[in-house]
């Protein structure tokens, strides 16, 4: 079956669908993540934990949130890059920093897989909800793994839905039926939110995603499950030399991490 970008406009699909969204897109990402979203991206830098004066990449930032993180971890040393390919997007984006006095993150027009940089440019390179909407994403992966240093991190943060979960029915009554019409109410594009259901679904696992991260080339592979695993972060790094094996692990939370989690988030 074709994944749900392959409509009739093609490549350019993807980016006219958000771009209609732009001016909604916050509103509704807060709703439907029940408020979460924030929270998730917080916590996904806190993986990675890039150092003051760090050079860090956002990839497929969207309206920001990601690069607006990472600037805060970079501080006034640091640089952020940020590429996506829809313009009212990136528009946004550049309004937040703005009025959030992050003047290091600079926001580029680009495509994902194919990034306007060198070799080796970055400590860490993020993608958040991203990949997801790209047909062939190892290739976004590649690229993201092909500008970060050797033991610099790729780190991306998706949406794997709850297909074989006890309560995939749930998931998909809400993701499938409320959404597009919470979005409809909230004044968003109905058909892009029937978009973001068929997304998930003709999407990788997060086991696939893992294995994926593995075969570009990435080690030391780690994926962590939230919101009953309807959400993971995966992690990779660049290894330092050509030899290095990789391993895969999922993090399981328990309580305890789950505590260490959230004080890392309030930190
Ligand atoms: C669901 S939004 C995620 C935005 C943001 N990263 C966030 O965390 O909210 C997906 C973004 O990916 C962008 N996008 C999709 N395909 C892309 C590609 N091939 N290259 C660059 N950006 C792309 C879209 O324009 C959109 O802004």
């Amino acid at each position: 079956m074709l994944h749900p970008t392959c409509g009739p406009a093609g490549e350019h699909h993807v980016e006219n669908l958000f771009s209609s969204i732009a001016s909604r897109y916050d509103l509704i990402n807060s709703v439907l993540s029940l408020g979460r979203h924030k929270d998730w991206r917080r916590f996904a830098v806190s993986l990675i934990g890039p150092s003051q004066g760090d050079r860090a990449l956002d990839v497929c930032c969207g309206t920001g949130d990601f690069a607006i993180e990472l600037a805060r971890a970079v501080g006034w040393q640091g640089a952020v890059k940020a590429i996506d390919c829809s313009e009212p997007m990136l528009e946004i984006a550049r309004r937040k920093a703005e009025q959030a006095g992050l003047s290091q993150i600079e926001f580029i027009k680009g495509d994902a897989r194919c990034l306007p940089f060198a070799d080796n440019t970055f400590d860490c390179a993020v993608v958040g909800f991203g990949l997801r909407n790209i047909p062939n994403f190892d290739e976004a992966i590649a690229e993201m793994k092909r500008v970060v240093r050797p033991g610099g991190k790729v780190l991306s943060l998706e949406i794997f839905g709850l297909r074989g979960h006890w309560c995939s029915a749930l998931w998909k009554l809400y993701f499938g039926t409320i959404g597009p019409i919470l979005a409809r109410i909230l004044g968003g594009n109905t058909e892009a939110y029937r978009y973001l259901p068929q997304s998930v679904e003709y999407f990788a696992t997060a086991e696939q995603m893992a294995r994926e991260f593995a075969a570009q080339g990435l080690v030391d592979v780690q994926y962590r499950k939230l919101a009953l695993g309807a959400v993971c972060i995966h992690v990779g790094t660049k290894p330092l030399g050509k030899t290095a094996s990789t391993s895969i692990r999922l993090v399981n939370r328990t309580e305890r991490t789950w505590r260490d989690e959230r004080k890392r988030i309030e930190r």
